[in-house]
């Protein structure tokens, strides 16, 4: 039967409607999409060619010794603009220590500021506290980790720094956070002992241990330039700066994290994963130092492999993880071990791991480290060679990645530094050699602050960026 014809007509008018809301949906999402959040369009051009990451971002790097040119020189791998401020004639402390190459600079310097350009100004000098307010004023970023109170010192307070460009952000780090050690200069075995590291360090019978990993200088410079990106992205929104501050105590007791998760864990009985379990030694109010033993819920220790009669690094961490234990009985000749009621289940291995890990170790001594890590890998039992710096050094892979970069330098000739750990597929690092004391000075004051070539003759009569001969020679 016919439908009415204003049905019909009803119908029609409903349908197009329909359709139009849909057109409407479709064309926003295309604009969105597009837009969205207020992002630009995606680029178009091919991945790495977009610029780097921190393009455009203007450092101004009072940073000297560790902590602080970590930070740094990592903001300048993502591709931010560094402008190191030095002392003249003298420059960062680190340029002259541990020298290997007589009259150039050391590889403390140079491995830590690759990616930066150095100008000397005396912060202290009139005409130099004008070049560091013009400075502030170009800049987004300013990293410092003088003694506390040494920026106050110089007049450049947070409230003055605000002053001169709100938009500022001010990254620190001090040795300890607001408290009782506020004041304290700080250097790296310090913050290692003082952030819970060392105490958790080293063997039971033995004394507190300090790592060779710099986690004090190095790991809170990472910290600090996590948070200036962050910092910087948040004044995308509010447009305006703020402060910064990672204090070494509290970076290194954030790597040191699972050993406050231990102490709060010994209250509820021991530790059983911890050897000294094993060993039925009881545990005391806080956490003991563990020697090699993993710091997850897996066992594991180091193991002698081939040759380690003579070579210090013949050596294997071997995880016996509970998932592959069949494997590693049958790889170590111990079948029975499998259904073997004190070792087939994981806490029935607990009080037998010195003699298992022993056991084992019969086994990865007749192979060398790498043997181990061919065959334990096929297997997916988590082992891990003990490599040398010699050997991480030659390393082709780490070469290929761009993790252990050779770079040229007019003074000292090549050398290793460690590039870029992160590696983002938009953004590529170049790693450039660290800069020669004040070698972009004139390149800084006239390119980038736009003194005239009058004005840098009066800068330099005045004293500002040049050292007294007395300087200069004690630096050489
Ligand atoms: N022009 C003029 N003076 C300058 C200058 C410049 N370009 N750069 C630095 N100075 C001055 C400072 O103003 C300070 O003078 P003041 O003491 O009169 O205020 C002086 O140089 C020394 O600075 P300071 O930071 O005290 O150096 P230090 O060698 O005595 O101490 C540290 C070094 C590392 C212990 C200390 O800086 C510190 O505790 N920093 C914070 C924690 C840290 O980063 N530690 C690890 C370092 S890897």
């Amino acid at each position: 039967m016919a439908k009415p014809r204003n049905a019909r007509k009803h119908k029609n008018k409903a349908a197009a409607k329909k359709s139009l809301r849909k057109v409407i949906k479709l064309a926003s999402a295309r604009k969105s999409k597009g837009k969205s959040n207020g992002l630009p369009r995606p680029s178009s051009r091919p991945y790495g060619q977009a610029g780097k990451a921190l393009e455009g971002v203007k450092i101004l790097d009072f940073t000297h010794v560790q902590s602080g040119p970590t930070c740094t020189q990592l903001l300048g791998y993502m591709g931010a603009d560094v402008i190191k401020v030095e002392r003249p004639g003298v420059g960062d402390i680190t340029r002259a220590q541990l020298r290997d190459v007589k009259g150039a600079d050391s590889l403390y310097f140079t491995m830590l500021n690759g990616n930066k350009r150095s100008i000397t100004i005396d912060s202290k000098h009139p005409k130099g506290k004008q070049i560091l307010e013009r400075l502030i004023k170009h800049c987004d970023v300013l990293v410092e980790n003088f003694a506390p109170g040494a920026l106050d010192r110089m007049g450049l307070t947070w409230e003055h720094i605000h002053k001169l460009n709100p938009r500022m952000i001010v990254a620190s780090v001090k040795g300890f956070g607001p408290g009782p050690y506020e004041d304290c200069k700080v250097y790296e075995n310090v913050a290692q002992c003082a952030g819970g590291s060392a105490s958790t360090t080293g063997f039971r019978d033995g004394p507190p241990l300090v790592t060779g990993a710099q986690i004090g200088d190095s790991g809170t410079g990472v910290h600090v330039a996590f948070g200036i990106c962050a910092a910087l992205y948040q004044r995308t929104r509010t447009g305006r700066g703020q402060k910064v501050l990672c204090a070494m105590q509290d970076g290194v007791l954030n790597l040191a994290r699972v050993k406050l998760r231990d102490q709060q864990r010994l209250k509820h009985g021991p530790l059983t994963e911890y050897s000294q379990y094993a060993e039925n030694i009881p545990f005391g109010e806080a956490v003991p130092r563990a020697g090699n033993d993993s710091g997850g819920g897996q066992p594991g220790w180091v193991l002698k492999c081939k040759g380690w009669e003579m070579d210090p690094d013949a050596y294997s961490y071997f995880i016996t993880q509970a998932a592959v234990w069949e494997a590693i009985c049958d790889l170590i000749g111990k079948p029975e071990w499998k259904t073997d009621p004190d070792y087939a289940k994981p806490p029935a291995r607990l009080p037998r791991l010195r003699h298992i890990f022993s056991t084992i170790e019969q086994w990865t001594m007749t192979k060398t480290k790498f043997e181990v890590m061919d065959i334990c890998n096929k297997l997916d039992i988590p082992v891990g060679p003990i490599l040398s710096m010699k050997e991480i050094a030659e390393e082709p892979s780490l070469r290929a990645t761009g993790t252990v970069v050779e770079v040229d330098h007019p003074t000292r000739g090549k050398y290793l530094t460690v590039g870029n750990p992160v590696k983002m597929s938009d953004s590529i690092t170049e790693v450039r050699r660290s800069p020669l004391l004040g070698e972009h000075t004139e390149e800084i004051l006239s390119k980038v602050l736009g003194y005239s070539a009058r004005e840098i003759e009066e800068i330099k009569a005045s004293g500002a960026i040049t050292a007294p001969e007395k300087e200069k020679a004690a630096a050489a």
